[in-house]
């Protein structure tokens, strides 16, 4: 049987070191693409796919995320006074129903694994999704509901996958693929950050995860992994012959915006896209490519 899918978990407890000084006092998950927090960006994707409640595993210095989630009392009464009803429109749309939105402190930074295991008791046996706000697809059809599609039908672990260059395998969990079936590839191994020369395969986990509740049980177990945190790559890799377990080659463009100039991009792009700024965004643009030759 399928368990459901109607839970997400978002790690938001890391430090942003990629990113400072931005984010010596401001969540990384709060810096803005375009108009809109990574975060909302993440959330909004997990309501796409179906998710109704949302557990944000936070730490120190991370209260941004929780006022961002809530009504601004001032503020709405600002702009019901001055008649800006699109403004409060936009407000009420992102607050979630109220219970459907937990907080879990993860009290020391040990790694991704020991984040997604703080929240374990909030899960229960169902699926869960992870997903890391840091990470930004941007496509037609949300990442993770093109993974939460595929997964009512086939079950088990689904992870999002992509191909990247060779030499940078370091960055990522890296996939020792099995079968091929095209959009979905089995996973037959799985290792955190290994160098090129001892990558698997070029193929590289991104921050987007469809995990059975099993993965709690090999979290506790868990030593420290690559760079000495506790890795949910470990912790994936002891599930593989257990559930079924996939990578997803998902649709659409992957944004590193913990990386300083992946975030750049990500504002290029989204900018260039966006319907009301769009254009003046492709015109300047044009602007800087032409005033350096490119
Ligand atoms: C984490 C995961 C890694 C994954 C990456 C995707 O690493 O541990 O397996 O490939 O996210 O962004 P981090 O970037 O947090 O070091």
């Amino acid at each position: 049987m399928i368990k459901p899918l109607k839970k997400a978990i978002f790690p938001v407890g890391g430090l942003g070191t990629r990113f400072l000084p931005a984010t010596k006092s401001m969540p990384k998950e709060m810096l803005t693409v375009v108009d809109k927090p990574l975060i909302q960006y993440a959330v909004e994707e997990a309501y796409a796919a179906g998710i109704e409640e949302i557990i944000f595993v936070t730490g120190r210095g991370k209260s941004a995320l929780e006022d961002h989630f809530d009504h601004s009392y001032e503020l709405e009464d600002t702009l019901t006074r001055r008649g800006k009803k699109p403004e409060l429109e936009l407000l009420k749309k992102m607050l979630p129903v109220p219970g459907n939105i937990a907080y879990v402190r993860q009290q020391e930074p040990q790694g991704l694994g020991h984040a997604v295991w703080c929240a374990r008791n909030l899960i229960g046996d169902e699926a869960v999704a992870v997903l890391l706000a840091d990470d930004l697809v941007h496509g037609d059809v949300a990442c993770l509901k093109q993974m939460a599609d595929t997964y009512r039908q086939v079950g088990g672990n689904i992870i999002a996958v992509m191909e990247v260059p060779h030499e940078h395998t370091s960055r990522y969990g890296i996939l020792k693929p099995g079968a091929d079936k095209g959009k979905l590839v089995e996973v037959q191994g799985l290792v955190e950050k290994p160098s090129p020369d001892k990558a698997p395969s070029d193929l590289a986990v991104i921050g987007r995860y469809i995990l059975q509740p099993e993965v709690f049980a090999h979290l506790a177990a868990q030593e420290p992994g690559a760079g000495g945190e506790i890795q949910l790559t470990d912790s994936m890799a002891r599930m593989i012959g257990q559930v079924p377990f996939h990578g997803f080659r998902f649709e659409g463009k992957r944004y590193d915006c913990g990386d300083k100039a992946g975030f750049i991009e990500a504002n290029m792009a989204l900018g260039v896209a966006h319907p009301i700024l769009g254009k003046s965004v492709r015109q300047a643009v044009a602007d800087i490519a032409r005033t350096l030759k490119l």
